[in-house]
């Protein structure tokens, strides 16, 4: 008895069903993950957004024709047994100059909407805006608030429903600011200030990420995005405007009066305490969830393994091991994670 034959072997079905699955669960993960550009969470990130899904249904509308002709020109003017060779055909003038002139109309037609929000994002901004100057550093992030006269470092605070627009600075070498889940990126490059401009719409927290290589902590160059109600927001400014809180408890105590003499003071600001410009502001280095360009949680704990060795956590990093160890770090870390 002659066994049918299938149309595919076996091995070809199960490679195409992993393939299925791992592009499948690729997707899932991307379309659910921290970093994610397909749910946006401002104007700007819908309209690319928008842009991308009105160019995405366009491109299947022409994959579906190409394919259906030429699966359809496969099966047609297949080879059939004792079939004589066809009259070889050698260029095809019409056909040449008409597909060659619709795919030039096609791209000018995704052109004028692509075109369209590449202006979009080069508006002025609103006089209403919030201002903040981003410096990209390596490798951190500096977020400071004309308006309200602080900074900050590796935290990003924005209210709902006000135009942000960021001005890009680079102090070193250049990064690129990206947020994905509200809109990007843009490079930040020496010498030249971007510009991005995008009014938050869901309260939430979100990841930030250099995006752009810059050395070796490039990828340890992140930073967080809360975005608050306007009520939140206003409190956040308000406390982050206090001047530091004085520490009660001893070992407080004894780390600010460490940090005052240390070489610390040289490039870490803390308000009233020292004035240094080339490294984070530390006035209320307590109230951030993260330190170290968000790699690590702001735990008394983690903060002396840093201080004691930064360069374990974030390679290539500028601020040295001072010496400090036990006793020291412990009071340092105890002082600074006090200052909410
Ligand atoms: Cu900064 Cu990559």
């Amino acid at each position: 008895m002659r066994r049918a034959r299938l149309p595919f072997r076996v091995p070809t079905v199960l490679l195409l069903v992993a393939v299925a699955v791992v592009l499948s669960s690729c997707g899932w993960s991307l379309w659910d993950s921290p970093m994610t550009t397909v749910k946006p969470k401002s104007d700007f990130g819908k309209g690319i957004q928008d842009l991308f899904m009105l160019i995405s249904w366009w491109t299947l509308g022409i994959f579906i024709v190409v394919e259906g002709a030429l699966v359809w020109a496969c099966f047609r003017y297949r080879e059939k047994p004792g079939q004589p060779i066809p009259s070889q055909v050698h260029g095809h003038t019409v056909l040449e100059v008409s597909w060659t002139i619709a795919f030039a109309v096609i791209l000018l037609i995704i052109g004028i909407p692509t075109i369209q929000m590449i202006f979009r994002t080069q508006e002025p901004e609103a006089a209403s805006a919030l201002r903040v100057e981003v410096s990209g550093r390596q490798w951190w992030w500096e977020f400071t608030y004309p308006e309200y006269k602080f900074s900050t470092a590796n935290e990003l605070h924005l209210p709902i429903g006000r135009q942000v627009a960021f001005h890009l600075h680079a102090p070193d070498v250049i990064h690129s600011f990206w947020i994905p889940q509200l809109g990007g990126k843009r490079d930040v490059v020496p010498h030249r200030v971007n510009r991005i401009m995008l009014t938050p719409e869901v309260p939430g927290e979100y990841l930030g990420q250099c995006a752009e290589y810059c050395g070796m902590s490039h990828a340890n160059m992140r930073f967080r995005v809360i975005v608050h109600t306007k009520d939140d927001f206003d409190k956040w400014v308000a406390d982050q405007r206090k001047p530091p809180v004085e520490p009660t408890d001893e070992l407080a105590k004894k780390g600010q009066e460490l940090f005052a003499q240390s070489t610390c003071v040289g490039c870490h600001t803390i308000r009233g305490v020292s004035g240094g410009a080339m490294a984070p502001d530390l006035t209320h280095f307590g109230s951030r969830k993260t330190f170290a360009a968000n790699l690590m949680q702001n735990t008394p704990e983690n903060v002396a393994k840093w201080i004691e060795n930064p360069a374990h956590m974030k390679p290539g990093v500028l601020m040295p091991d001072l010496g400090m160890r036990g006793e020291q770090t412990k009071a340092l870390a105890a002082y600074l994670t006090s200052l909410k």
